[in-house]
């Protein structure tokens, strides 16, 4: 039990990395917080700092989620090898850690409590228990954002689009409910973008207005 929570806090702190405000501090030291949407996200670096400095935070946001479920089952397959009954629960402990990365990215411990909407963290996770749901999730966004030029739109229906994958691909019911408290959660990191779309003021990609 102890090396389970033990592995689920250095998920948490995995997600807590603040790679977007690093970035923009060390490219433009700026505090991102201040500047474009306030998020902390690939989307406002690449707004405010530039398409680099973007998919740097992509990049690097997506593995937290990705390494931090690996990592747990990693850890937690070599800790108890040899107690089988035990490992039964290794999908909860993974689920665990997904959320709790998605949970670090956006309520960092470094920032107050703040951060991003854990879209691309929330995608690594994806990828780390069932690779073609994420990566199904990742062609919607692709193909919302490729019409729409919007990408709180193509994060919003990846993450209703997760849970349809998760279960077409029959994954274990941990993975089907990580699924739904996730994208439940992203959506709801989304709520002020909700409601620029349906005023018709959501920023297009390219546009490098802040957003207030
Ligand atoms: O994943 C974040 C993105 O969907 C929206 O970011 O900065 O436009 O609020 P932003």
């Amino acid at each position: 039990w102890l090396v389970g929570v033990l592995t689920l806090l250095a998920a948490y702190l995995l997600g807590s990395i603040p790679t977007g405000y690093i970035i923009a501090k060390a490219v433009q030291g700026i505090d991102i917080r201040e500047h474009g949407s306030g998020n902390t996200g690939a989307t406002n670096v690449m707004r405010v700092v530039g398409k680099k400095a973007g998919i740097a935070v992509l990049v690097v946001d997506l593995c937290k989620g990705l390494l931090a479920v690996l990592m747990v089952q990693g850890l937690l397959t070599a800790s108890y090898a040899n107690l089988p009954v035990w490992l039964e629960t290794l999908p909860w402990w993974m689920t665990g850690a997904g959320l709790l990365a998605i949970l670090g990215h956006s309520r960092s411990v470094w920032l107050n409590w703040t951060g991003g909407k854990s879209a691309a963290t929330g995608l690594g996770v994806l990828l780390a228990l069932c690779w073609p749901a994420g990566l199904g999730a990742a062609a919607v966004f692709g193909v919302t954002l490729g019409l729409s030029r919007i990408v709180s739109l193509g994060s919003i229906t990846a993450a209703l689009a997760s849970v349809v994958f998760m279960v077409v691909f029959q994954q274990p019911l941990p993975y089907i409910l990580l699924a739904i408290a996730g994208s439940l959660y992203v959506i709801l990191r989304h709520r002020t973008n909700i409601q620029r779309l349906l005023e018709g003021t959501e920023p297009r990609l390219g546009s490098r207005t802040p957003t207030s």
